[in-house]
């Protein structure tokens, strides 16, 4: 009899444990409230980018821990995988920090904005990242890349530098030469960075990684002491600079670049430099992607809109199999306790070629058309 109890008893914990379970399916978007995995914990991937592959979305992050030294890579990057966008399947750390003190991904190094990219040539998968070295605050600004054969890793660090060492920028025919950078004389104090940094290469910190419909990949970062964006072209492989590169909105600390396109036109959305602070987003429009890039200001609108809704940009992800569909990815960092950082995903709506995105409280993919 007390056996047969006790099989009751397991037996209805494990349905009601199903039913939490399944009464924590999402079905909608709420941008800034805690939004847990299948293991019903908070998502761990900050500063993310998504990619999509057979079938699945994947999610990669900063994972960030409690307390003040959460910022700093503690543990690695974080995958997750979706089939529908609103419910995630924590996937473990694809990127592990390095025990190593040699190692450039040392625990307590910084990785940031890591973004995951499949390469069809080599067969794999290309994670590039923002990388500070341990202990030298955010001096070193080192692009990192690490590759994988299956998309959740384990990734391999390969090597983390400034790119594009020695290397002049790329400018259209036709440029004027006082809009051409001259390390001879620089004119002003971003072309004095550029010219410092040459030899060495460019610094690189708030990144991405666009591919576009060719299988060409750019590395969009902030150069120049965060004053000035680079759109910098990848090698067939993915892993390296081909040394081919446009400087864009010079001067004006553009961060959290996120780039996509519509229609054969590329857009890119990022944000000011305030550090953890929100400030306004901005956007620009190209024909080309090396440019003449259109600084068409904040494409917030609203309340909250001057700050982003306290977030800053750090993706834009293509819904599969529907048009036009985009969604602004954003951060809402908490460098107090970083692991608390909230995501805030809101659709883009397209006017002719103008973007424009609104603040909502709940919102599903039936919003698009
Ligand atoms: C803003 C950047 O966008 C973040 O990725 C991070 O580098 C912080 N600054 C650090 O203050």
């Amino acid at each position: 009899m007390k056996k047969f109890f006790n099989t009751l008893t397991c037996l209805l914990l494990l349905i009601s444990l199903k039913s939490v379970a399944q009464s924590e399916k999402y079905t909608a978007f709420e941008p800034g409230k805690i939004w847990k995995d299948d293991k019903g914990v908070h998502i761990n991937a900050h500063g993310g980018g998504i990619i999509f592959h057979k079938g699945l979305y994947y999610w990669f992050g900063e994972h960030k821990i409690a307390g003040p030294r959460g910022n700093s890579a503690q543990v690695g990057v974080h995958a997750y995988s979706s089939k529908d966008l609103y419910n995630w399947k924590d996937e473990g750390i694809a990127l592990q920090v390095s025990e190593d003190p040699a190692s450039d991904i040392v625990k307590g190094s910084i990785i940031e904005r890591p973004k995951v990219v499949y390469n069809k040539k080599t067969k794999k998968f290309v994670m590039w990242f923002h990388l500070e070295l341990k202990g030298k605050g955010y001096a070193a600004a080192h692009a990192g890349v690490a590759t994988a054969d299956k998309i959740n890793g384990p990734y391999k660090f390969i090597k983390s530098y400034r790119p594009n060492a020695g290397k002049m920028p790329f400018y259209p025919a036709g440029t004027p030469a006082d809009k051409i950078v001259n390390c001879e004389k620089p004119a002003n104090t971003y072309d004095g960075y550029f010219c410092r940094d040459l030899p060495g290469g460019q610094m690189a910190r708030d990144m991405t990684v666009f591919i576009d419909d060719d299988g060409k990949a750019y590395h969009v970062f902030s150069a120049e002491e965060n004053y000035t964006l680079n759109i910098a072209e990848l090698s067939d492989d993915y892993t390296s600079h081909t040394g081919k590169f446009i400087r864009m909105y010079v001067g004006f600390q553009t961060e959290a670049p996120a780039v996509f396109k519509r229609n054969g036109k590329y857009y890119m959305i990022g944000s000011g430099c305030t550090g953890w602070d929100p400030n306004p987003a901005r956007w620009f429009i190209a024909d080309n992607i090396w440019g003449k890039w259109e600084y068409k200001g904040n494409p917030t609108i609203g309340e909250g809109s001057k700050l982003t809704y306290g977030g800053q940009s750090t993706h834009v992800l293509p819904v599969q199999g529907k048009k036009d569909a985009f969604i602004f990815m954003a951060d809402k960092w908490t460098p107090k306790n970083p692991i608390d950082g909230r995501y805030l995903w809101l659709p883009i709506t397209f006017k002719g070629d103008d973007i424009e995105i609104s603040w909502k409280d709940s919102w599903d993919l039936k919003s698009f058309k």
